[in-house]
């Protein structure tokens, strides 16, 4: 594993009930050349929704709120961002409450009069300290096996729409999983990248990077399995000039003819994944930021892998599936501990995958035991293994189906190309801008 520089800037939030405190704290922060204030709760209850939705790096938490005692509140946010480092402030430090303190996880307790300069030092230095440590536990994570999947079959493909380029926010997704397999990884990443490349209204330019070490992507768009690809496999990246023509991207990638979705095929053999280093990722995002719209990389179920980490850096986006499923929840701790190192929680968001299969968690329980904001639930349904089996996705087949309004609403959230009519499978009127907001207000949230 190589050495990755993380983000130094460390998103802070502030709660304490005295809005002197508060307006103490963010004027300190102002213009501070590392640390910035990215939220201010008065009560605990808002603390902890803050937290779920903006997985700050650091929070300064006041031990005597009026609606919640802060030691609760940590404790709380430990669950809903567990990268979080935290911080207790208090006018009457103790022995006893230094102790109560550290069991939960809290980092340090200080005094409510310690100089903003101090406090700064002190956040900074704890900060560092977390990232440095999970950095390392990161390094020697055992690498995972994949999930499985049964190499699908070929279908037909229809005939092949050629697309205008329109100009785009451009966007980069990573989807990955905590180090579980099987979670439905590559079935989003293809379901997102041909419900954009399809969009009727709006030509969008999109290319979809397989950087597993067993790539299912071209199976699942019925392209055949990487080995069938070594001409054009991603490690031929590497013979790729910086500012590719569109004669020489053809040259590198396949285009899936039914969608107009440009694919970077997988490593040809698992074996040769340790070839796919950070440099070469940096190159294949770079390029692809620039010549495509949207840009969605299906991450392997390993998070240890340079792949990953160079990915989850680059990507605008990472968005982690999971299935209601309590099991998973170790692997997701790891996810986070890893993307915490890297300082890149703040663009971590969850879609939950099956979420109506039987025996499964709630989505209440899952919205308390798991990190990030959700930005929506995709279904069980058969169709999608079905179609993954006659190799041409379930959201060009059935595009009114459940899951393919869901999959376009999750979509919209990172990508907002979809217009209302796109999402609503049940009659549900719900504004695009309302779907936006969640969004908005994580990034605004002081
Ligand atoms: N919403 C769904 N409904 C029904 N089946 C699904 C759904 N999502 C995924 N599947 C099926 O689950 C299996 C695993 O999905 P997929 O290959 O996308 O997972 P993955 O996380 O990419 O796996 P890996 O870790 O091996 O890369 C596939 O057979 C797929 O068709
Ligand atoms: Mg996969």
């Amino acid at each position: 594993m190589m050495w990755y520089e993380n983000d130094q800037t460390i998103r802070m939030m502030v709660v304490d009930d005295d809005p002197d405190y508060r307006e103490k704290m963010r004027a300190t922060f102002e213009g501070h050349h590392r640390i910035r204030v990215i939220a201010l709760a008065q009560g605990g209850r808002d603390a902890v929704g803050l937290a779920r939705d903006n997985a700050p790096d650091a929070v300064i938490i006041d031990l005597g709120l009026a609606d919640m005692s802060g030691l609760d509140v940590a404790e709380q946010i430990a669950k809903v961002s567990p990268g979080t480092v935290v911080f207790i402030a208090t006018d009457t430090p103790s022995m006893d409450l230094y102790r109560r303190a550290t069991a939960l996880g809290v980092r340090q307790v200080f005094t409510k009069s310690m100089t903003g300069h101090d406090i700064a030092g002190m956040v900074e230095q704890e900060v560092d300290a977390v990232r440095e440590d999970l950095r390392r536990q990161a390094e020697k994570m055992p690498l995972v096996t994949p999930g499985t999947g049964p190499a699908g079959l070929r279908g037909n493909g229809a005939g092949y729409v050629p697309r205008q380029l329109q100009t785009f926010k451009k966007t980069v997704i990573a989807v990955t999983s905590g180090i579980k397999g099987g979670v439905g990884k590559t079935t989003t990443s293809v379901s997102m990248a041909c419900a954009a490349a399809t969009q009727a209204d709006v030509g969008v330019r999109v290319a979809l990077a397989d950087l597993n070490e067993s790539g299912n992507v071209t199976i699942q768009l019925n392209m055949g399995p990487p080995e069938n690809h070594v001409a054009k496999s991603i490690l031929n990246w590497h013979y790729m000039s910086d500012n590719p023509s569109v004669e020489e991207l053809h040259e590198f990638m396949i285009k899936h003819n039914p969608t107009g979705v440009w694919v970077v095929p997988a490593v040809p053999t698992p074996d040769r994944i340790v070839e796919l280093n950070k440099d070469l990722i940096v190159k294949v995002i770079n390029i692809l930021r620039q010549n495509f719209d949207l840009v969605i990389c299906d991450l392997p179920p390993s998070i240890t892998f340079d792949a990953s980490w160079a990915t989850i850096e680059l990507a605008d986006y990472v968005l982690l599936v999971v299935n209601p499923d309590d099991q998973e929840i170790s692997g997701i701790k790891q996810f986070c501990n890893v993307v915490t190192s890297l300082g890149c929680s703040g663009k971590c968001y969850r879609v939950i995958n099956k979420y109506n299969e039987p025996e499964s968690l709630s989505i209440a329980d899952m919205n308390r035991s798991q990190p990030y904001p959700m930005l929506g639930k995709f279904p069980y349904d058969p169709g999608v293994r079905r179609g993954r089996k006659l190799g041409y996705p379930y959201i060009l087949e059935q595009p009114n189906s459940e899951y393919a309004f869901h999959v376009r609403e999750v979509l919209n959230k990172m990508f907002p190309v979809f217009g209302e009519s796109s999402f609503q499978p049940s009659g549900q009127k719900k504004s695009i801008f309302s779907s936006l907001f969640g969004i908005f207000k994580r990034n605004t949230a002081v």
